[in-house]
């Protein structure tokens, strides 16, 4: 039964000795060990953020990833090519600075909730859910301009002489209007969803009727169709190449 004014509860007098100005412990050793508390603390949270991002855990933490996406992804270009370079979930997924990667990470304990209540808990919960998945992911890529696709890739460091044809005309209009990578290269790590219809993609250049604009034909209404693939010389990116997308 503490009386509120003399003898005050615990917790009522540890709040006041820390309010209470150290006449005991000069400033500098106080300052110190507030900065090992604090480096500790950051290091810790760091280090969370990082395990967070490898490919172990984004594929195999749980079976909604590792029985769907995962398994498609091993099948594409960015999981294995001729040069070895690998694309991971997190390079794609997961913002490189320090702000966003921050509230991407908050945004993704609240998957774990999904996780937990079953929400895609089956592969034919997954391909219901996938269309709307798959339009937050492009909402996102689109607001950042397919930031983290350039985080790799981005226009002045293709050597257009090498990409094929149709690569190169496209890429020439896409730089023209302002279009990002994501307009045009939807499902490059994973299956698309049952429900998109490319064809009806306004984004995508490639497959909207052209209003009037390159000069020859009206061809590009046709998507692949007219480009021979052309026989240049490096044919080194072909086959893999020929995987995805
Ligand atoms: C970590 C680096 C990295 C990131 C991030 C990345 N890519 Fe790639 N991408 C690669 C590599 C490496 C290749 C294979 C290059 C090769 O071997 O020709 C590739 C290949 C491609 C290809 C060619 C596919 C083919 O069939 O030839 C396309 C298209 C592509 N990426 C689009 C994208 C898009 C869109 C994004 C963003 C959603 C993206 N990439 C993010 C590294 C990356
Ligand atoms: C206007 C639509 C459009 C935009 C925007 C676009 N691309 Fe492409 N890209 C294409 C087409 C079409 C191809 C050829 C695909 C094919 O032949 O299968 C292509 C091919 C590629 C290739 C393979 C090149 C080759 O010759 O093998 C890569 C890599 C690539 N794009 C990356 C990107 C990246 C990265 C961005 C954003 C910086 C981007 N693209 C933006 C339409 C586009
Ligand atoms: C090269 C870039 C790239 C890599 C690598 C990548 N993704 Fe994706 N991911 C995308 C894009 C782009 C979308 C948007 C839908 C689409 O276009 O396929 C997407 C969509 C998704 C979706 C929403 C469902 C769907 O299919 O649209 C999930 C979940 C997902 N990715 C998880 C992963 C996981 C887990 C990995 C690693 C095993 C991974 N992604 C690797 C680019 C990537």
């Amino acid at each position: 039964m503490a009386d509120l004014d003399e003898g005050s509860p615990f917790w009522r007098r540890v709040w006041r000795a820390l309010w209470r100005p150290s006449i005991r412990w000069p400033v500098a050793p106080l300052l110190a060990v507030g900065v090992i508390v604090g480096i500790l603390f950051w290091g810790g949270f760091h280090t969370a953020m990082e395990a967070t991002n490898t490919l172990a855990f984004c594929a195999n933490t749980c079976h909604e990833m590792t029985d769907n996406v995962y398994a498609e992804y091993k099948e594409t270009i960015h999981y294995q090519n001729r040069t070895g370079v690998r694309a991971i979930c997190s390079d794609c997924h997961v913002p490189k600075e320090w702000g966003p990667k921050v509230i991407r990470k908050v945004k993704a304990t609240g998957e774990l909730w999904g996780h937990i209540t079953g929400q895609i808990d089956t592969k034919e919960k997954f391909e219901k859910n996938r269309m709307k998945l798959a339009q937050n992911e492009w909402r996102m890529m689109k607001a950042t301009d397919s930031r983290e696709c350039r985080n790799c890739h981005s226009f002045p460091a293709m050597q257009k002489t090498k990409q094929r044809p149709r690569a190169q005309k496209n890429h020439a209009t896409a730089q023209q209007r302002g279009k990002t990578c994501i307009d045009c290269h939807k499902g490059v790590a994973h299956l698309l969803p049952a429900e998109y219809d490319e064809a009806a993609d306004e984004g995508n250049l490639d497959n909207s009727p052209t209003p009037a604009s390159p000069p020859p034909s009206p061809a590009s209404g046709a998507p692949a169709a007219p480009q021979t693939p052309a026989a240049p010389p490096s044919a080194q990116a072909a086959p893999d190449a020929a995987k995805s997308n």
